[in-house]
C-alpha cells in the first residue's frame, strides 16, 4: 500500500497532468470525481494531501462543480489551483468575481512571490508561470493571506498557514510553468507523504492487470506508427505472445509521404504481425463535400471502424477477440472524458460508436493513463529503437486535420467591412485572416480567426511574447501567425478562401510540404530540437496567386498539454519557406508564433 495524493477532478484538462507530475515525484496520485467522494474517504490515513483541480466553469455559476467542504477542516493539506484556488476561497468566505477582459490571462505570467510561504521555497522571487483564467479571487477566504500576485493577478497566490491551505491562480502542472515542479515538490513536502512510486513499478503492475483484463482473448490493433500505437502493440504482444496480437495498418490515403514503407518496416523489425489494408479511396471517398473539422474527425473516426468491420467480416473473428488502441491520455480529456470538462474537440479513439463498444468493454487502451513522455519512457524500458520511441507525434486522423476545408468561397478586398476588420482600421499591429482555427482559452474550445503580424520582429521568442499579449487583449483572435514568404506581388489587395475539400490533390500538395520540413530537419540536424511540427493547409490565397497558403507550427513541448513556439534557427524557416513556394498553388507560407493555450497545437 502506498501513501497517496487525492486530486479532485473539477473537470480541466489538467487533473491527470498533476496526477502525472505527482507520480514523477515517485508519489501515488489518485484521481477522483470531487461528488462521488464524501468526508468519510477522506478519512483514509494513507491519504495526504488533496490537490483541487482546475476546470472551465465559474464558481459563482449555479450547478458548478463542488466537493464535501469539510474535508478542509480536517488537517490534510489541501492546494486548489485555479478553479480550486476559486472554490477553495469562495467555500471559505472569499469573493471570486469575473476578470475584466484585461484581468482576463492566457499563457505565460511573471510571478512574484513574498518568499514567506512554504510552497515558494527555493524558487526565485520572480519567474514566469503559466495562466489560463477568466475568473478571479476578489476578496480572500477566511484566514487566508496573499503570497505571490502578477501584473494582471493580484492573489496569484495564497494559503492559511495554520490548516495548511493553499491556493494558486497559476498551473505549475504545465511544463511551461518554469518552477512548477518545484513547487509541486514543495506542497508534497508539506503534506509529508512517501516517495516510493516509480514507471518500473508502474509497467510490472500494469502488466498483471492487463493480462487479467484480456484473460484468453485474442487483441487486434490498429496500428498508425506513431509513438502511441507502437508501444501499445509492443506492450500487448510482449505480455501475450505474438501469436495472439495482429497489428493492422490502414493506409487512409492521409499519411505522411513514404510511410506506409516506414511503418511496415519497422514493425516488421520488432518481430510483430503486421498486415497493411489499403483503403485511401473510401477514406478520401467519405470525406469529399465535407468541410467541418467536427464532422471531418467524425466520418474518419467511423470510416476506421468501416473498415474494421470489413476485416472483422473476412478474417472471421470471434467474441473472444478485443480490439486495442494506443489512446494516451490526452487524447481522452481534450473530448470531454471527465464529467465537467467541456469538449474541446473529439478525438478519433472516442467518436460514439468507439464509445459504445468502450461501454460494453470491447476496447482495450493499454497507455490510457500515460501521458506522452510516459509513453517513450515505458517503451525505452521496453528496448523499443530510440529512433521509433522519439518520432515526433502525429495525429491519428493523419493530413485530415491539417487540411483545412471551406464550403464556400468568401472573397476579401481590402476595403473589408468595418465590423470583423475593425482591428486593422485601428492601426493594430495585425491584420485578421478570414478563416477559423481551433483553441484553447480558460479550458474551453475557441473558434476564431488568427491575427496576421505586421511587425518586422524575426525574433521567435519576441514575436511569441507579442502573440500572447494581442490575444490576452483581443478576444477576436485565437493565434498569431507572421508571414514568411509568398507568390503574390505587392502588397496584398484581395484575400480569398476558396471552396475546398479534402481531395488527392490537396493531400499531395499538403505531403509535398510537410515532406520538405521533414528531410530539411534531418539534412541541418534539428530534427530532435522540436517535439512535433505539424504543417497544414488552409484553402487561402492572396491577390489571386495560387490555391492554398501552407502554415509552419514548430511546436515545443513534453506532454503537448502546454506548448511554446520550437524555436528553429530563421535559416531554417527560410529554407523551407523557398522551397514550398516553388510550387505555384501556393500562395503564402506563414510560421504560426502561438503558445498553447491560446493556441492548440494542430489547427481543427
Ligand atoms: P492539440 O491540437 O489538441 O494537439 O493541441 C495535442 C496533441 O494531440 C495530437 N492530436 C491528435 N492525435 N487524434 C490523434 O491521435 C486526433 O484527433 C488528434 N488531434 C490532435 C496533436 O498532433 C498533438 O500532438
Amino acid at each position: 500500500m502506498h501513501q497517496k495524493v487525492i486530486i479532485l477532478d473539477f473537470g480541466g484538462q489538467y487533473a491527470h497532468l498533476i496526477a502525472s507530475r505527482i507520480r514523477r515525484e515517485q508519489v501515488l496520485a489518485e484521481i477522483h470525481q470531487p461528488d462521488e467522494v464524501d468526508l468519510s474517504f477522506f478519512q483514509d490515513e494513507m491519504i495526504k494531501g488533496i490537490i483541487l483541480s482546475g476546470g472551465p466553469q465559474s464558481v459563482y455559476d449555479e450547478g458548478s462543480a463542488s466537493c464535501d467542504t469539510a474535508i478542509f477542516e480536517l488537517g490534510i493539506p489541501v492546494l486548489g489551483i485555479c478553479y480550486g484556488h476559486q472554490f477553495l476561497n469562495q467555500a471559505l468566505g472569499g469573493k471570486v468575481i469575473p476578470g475584466k477582459d484585461s484581468g482576463k490571462e492566457f499563457g505565460r505570467a511573471d510571478l512574484t512571490h513574498d518568499g514567506h510561504c512554504p510552497l515558494f521555497k527555493d524558487i526565485p522571487k520572480t519567474s514566469p508561470f503559466w495562466m489560463s483564467h477568466g475568473d478571479e479571487v476578489s476578496e480572500l477566504g477566511k484566514g487566508f493571506d496573499g503570497c505571490a500576485s502578477t501584473d494582471l493577478c493580484h492573489n496569484a497566490a495564497v494559503w492559511n498557514e495554520t490548516k495548511k491551505l493553499f491556493g494558486i491562480q497559476f498551473h505549475p502542472e504545465v511544463t511551461h510553468s518554469q518552477h512548477g515542479s518545484q513547487l509541486l515538490k514543495n506542497f508534497l513536502d508539506i503534506c509529508e507523504v512517501n516517495r516510493d512510486w516509480t514507471i518500473e513499478k508502474f509497467y510490472e503492475e500494469h502488466q498483471a492487470s492487463l493480462k487479467k483484463e484480456i484473460g484468453d482473448k485474442h487483441v487486434v490493433l490498429f496500428v498508425s506508427g506513431g509513438v502511441d500505437s507502437t508501444v501499445a502493440f509492443a506492450l500487448l504482444s510482449k505480455i501475450l505472445g505474438a501469436d495472439r496480437v495482429q497489428g493492422l495498418f490502414v493506409d487512409t490515403g492521409l499519411l505522411r509521404q513514404d510511410e506506409r514503407d516506414y511503418v511496415e518496416k519497422a514493425i516488421t523489425d520488432i518481430g510483430a504481425r503486421l498486415t497493411v489494408m489499403d483503403e485511401a479511396d473510401r477514406f478520401l471517398g467519405n470525406l469529399a463535400g465535407v468541410y467541418d473539422p467536427e464532422k471531418k474527425r467524425e466520418i474518419i473516426g467511423n470510416t476506421f471502424l468501416e473498415v474494421q468491420r470489413a476485416f472483422f467480416k473476412t478474417h472471421q473473428l470471434d467474441e473472444n477477440t478485443v480490439l486495442a488502441q494506443g489512446t494516451i491520455y490526452p487524447d481522452t480529456i481534450e473530448t470531454g472524458g471527465t464529467k465537467n470538462a467541456a469538449t474541446i474537440k473529439t478525438h478519433h479513439n472516442r467518436v460514439p460508436e468507439i464509445q459504445k463498444m468502450i461501454d460494453a468493454g470491447l476496447v482495450i487502451e493499454p497507455l490510457a493513463d500515460l501521458y506522452k513522455d510516459e509513453v517513450r519512457a515505458l517503451g525505452e524500458l521496453m528496448g523499443l529503437p530510440h529512433e521509433l520511441v522519439w518520432r515526433h507525434p502525429f495525429p491519428g486522423p493523419g493530413l485530415g486535420v491539417r487540411i483545412l476545408c471551406s464550403g464556400e468561397l468568401t472573397e476579401e478586398s481590402t476595403h473589408r467591412d468595418e465590423k470583423s476588420f475593425s482591428l486593422q482600421r485601428n492601426k493594430k499591429p495585425f491584420d485578421v485572416l478570414p478563416l477559423k482555427s481551433v483553441g484553447v482559452q480558460g479550458d474551453f474550445r475557441t473558434y476564431k480567426h488568427p491575427g496576421m503580424l505586421t511587425v518586422a520582429e524575426n525574433d521567435l521568442a519576441e514575436l511569441e511574447s507579442l502573440s500572447t499579449k494581442l490575444i490576452n487583449h483581443y478576444p477576436d483572435i485565437n493565434r498569431c501567425v507572421k508571414a514568411l514568404g509568398h507568390n503574390y506581388k505587392g502588397r496584398i489587395e484581395s484575400t480569398k478562401v476558396l471552396k475546398a475539400d479534402i481531395n488527392l490533390e490537396r493531400v499531395a500538395r499538403l505531403q509535398r510540404a510537410d515532406h520538405i520540413v521533414t528531410t530539411t530537419m534531418h539534412e541541418m540536424g534539428v530534427y530532435n530540437d522540436v517535439w512535433q511540427f505539424p504543417v497544414v493547409l488552409a484553402p487561402l490565397s492572396f491577390n489571386n496567386t495560387g490555391e492554398e497558403s501552407v502554415i509552419l507550427r514548430p511546436i515545443d513541448s513534453i506532454d503537448a498539454m502546454s506548448a511554446t513556439v520550437g524555436k528553429l534557427p530563421w535559416e531554417f524557416f527560410e529554407k523551407v519557406t523557398a522551397e514550398i513556394l516553388k510550387d505555384d498553388s501556393i500562395s503564402a507560407v506563414f510560421l504560426d508564433v502561438t503558445s498553447k493555450p491560446p493556441g492548440t497545437i494542430e489547427w481543427e
